[in-house]
């Protein structure tokens, strides 16, 4: 069977960037946009154009450069919003208007004091209006994760009757499960008559860490793209990373899925977002920290000296880093204090390594990590000592 592409919609400038303290400027936005088309992008989601004169500005200048990727602009479900993301975006190669409205019942009441009625009239008129700038109108039904299935399968059905060519059904809050998830999205598949005219995509927050598991889900169960930014950044706790979902399918190639992403490219994507929005990533995240691809524990790193793949599932040059690290800490075996004394030009015996062992271990007992000039003075000292001795 042959494998099926899923689209990535990256949204690190604009749902990524609604992170308190990492606003970025035009410029920034702009060395961002170029590498996330580089890196094969299929759509890059460049900010909210009415919500301020810098971002209208970030859009615009996005528009112009970006070569291959559609790129697009979120609004709310007013006439306002898409015609100023409509002017933002004139001229994308690709342009598509995000548009959208909360669906659940507590947004409905407690956001637009309003009806389940009035909302679908609202969101089919804005898709149609949107209709009028451009062919590619995806709708948001914000909040999906909490709505009302039976509801949200009506109100699909109804933007589609107006254009929209893409669904997004967000767990805005990120309460769902995967399984939950992943029906909903059948549901859709199976209830909203036209659905075979518009793609369903995932977009999932990550307030219980479920983030990429429920868009994995969403895949399984049929959507066919993944709203997602680079380290997972976003709103609270982050959206899906792109890294985790490009990596997921490249592993389970039982999946039939694929993306168009370079993976070896995820690393330094990684380094020059964080760099820019001035945002660390935790040295324990998937596929792109610092300890994605360390081993500092005696036993596995015998195993990696041994055979990388007893203790990696992935080579890490497929993500653009250059080789898997032995960290030396007073946990750490004999075989990774040869490797690593070998890795600074000295190849030492048996017996050399028993002696050698035991002084490392006296400093890696006071020092947390032991590192090259650590290992090359207790080497002088061993070799004076061998001399006088001698
Ligand atoms: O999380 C969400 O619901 C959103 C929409 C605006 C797409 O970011
Ligand atoms: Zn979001």
């Amino acid at each position: 069977m042959n494998s099926e592409k899923i689209e990535i919609f990256d949204t690190t400038l604009r749902d990524g960037e609604q992170v308190p303290g990492c606003k970025l400027n035009t410029e920034q936005k702009l060395i961002i946009a170029e590498r996330l088309d580089e890196l094969g992008i299929d759509i890059i989601e460049a900010g909210f154009p009415i919500s301020s004169p810098g971002d209208f500005e970030s859009v615009s200048e996005i528009s112009k450069l970006v070569k291959n990727a559609k790129v697009c602009g979120l609004t709310r479900a007013n006439k306002k919003d898409i015609d100023t993301a409509a002017e933002a975006l004139k001229s994308a190669r690709k342009p598509r208007i995000h548009t959208g409205i909360g669906t659940s019942d507590s947004h409905i009441r407690y956001k637009f004091n309003s009806t389940r009625e009035d909302i679908i009239e609202r969101a089919a008129e804005a898709v149609k209006y949107a209709k009028k700038y451009v062919e590619d109108v995806e709708f948001y039904a914000e909040d999906a994760g909490r709505t009302d299935n039976a509801y949200l399968a009506q109100v699909c059905e109804a933007v589609i009757k107006a254009g929209a060519t893409v669904l997004n059904i967000p767990d805005t809050t990120g309460y769902c499960l995967p399984e939950e998830y992943g029906q909903k999205i059948k549901y859709l598949k199976e209830n909203v008559k036209g659905i075979e005219k518009a793609v369903l995509s995932c977009h999932c927050h990550n307030d219980l860490g479920l983030a990429t598991a429920n868009s994995i889900a969403g895949v399984i169960n049929g959507a066919r793209q993944v709203e997602c930014t680079i380290n997972g950044l976003g709103e609270r706790a982050g959206n899906t990373a792109l890294e985790e979902v490009v990596m997921i399918l490249k592993q389970h190639k039982n999946l039939n899925l694929h993306t168009d992403v370079n993976s070896r490219m995820l690393n330094e994507m990684s380094l020059m977002v964080s760099d820019l929005m001035g945002m660390a990533v935790q040295p324990n995240k998937a596929i792109v920290g610092a300890n994605a691809f360390a081993h500092s524990s005696g036993i596995h790193q015998d195993g990696v000296i041994k055979n990388r793949e007893t203790y990696e599932i992935i080579d890490p040059e497929e993500v653009g880093v250059n080789a898997s690290s032995i960290i030396l800490t007073a946990r750490s075996g004999r075989s990774a204090l040869a490797y690593r004394f070998k890795h600074i030009g000295h190849e030492v015996t048996k017996n050399e390594l028993d002696y050698l062992y035991l002084e490392f271990l006296k400093i890696a007992d006071v020092k947390k990590e032991i590192c090259n000039d650590d290992l090359r003075l207790i080497m002088e000292a061993f070799k004076l000592e061998n001399r006088v001795a001698g």
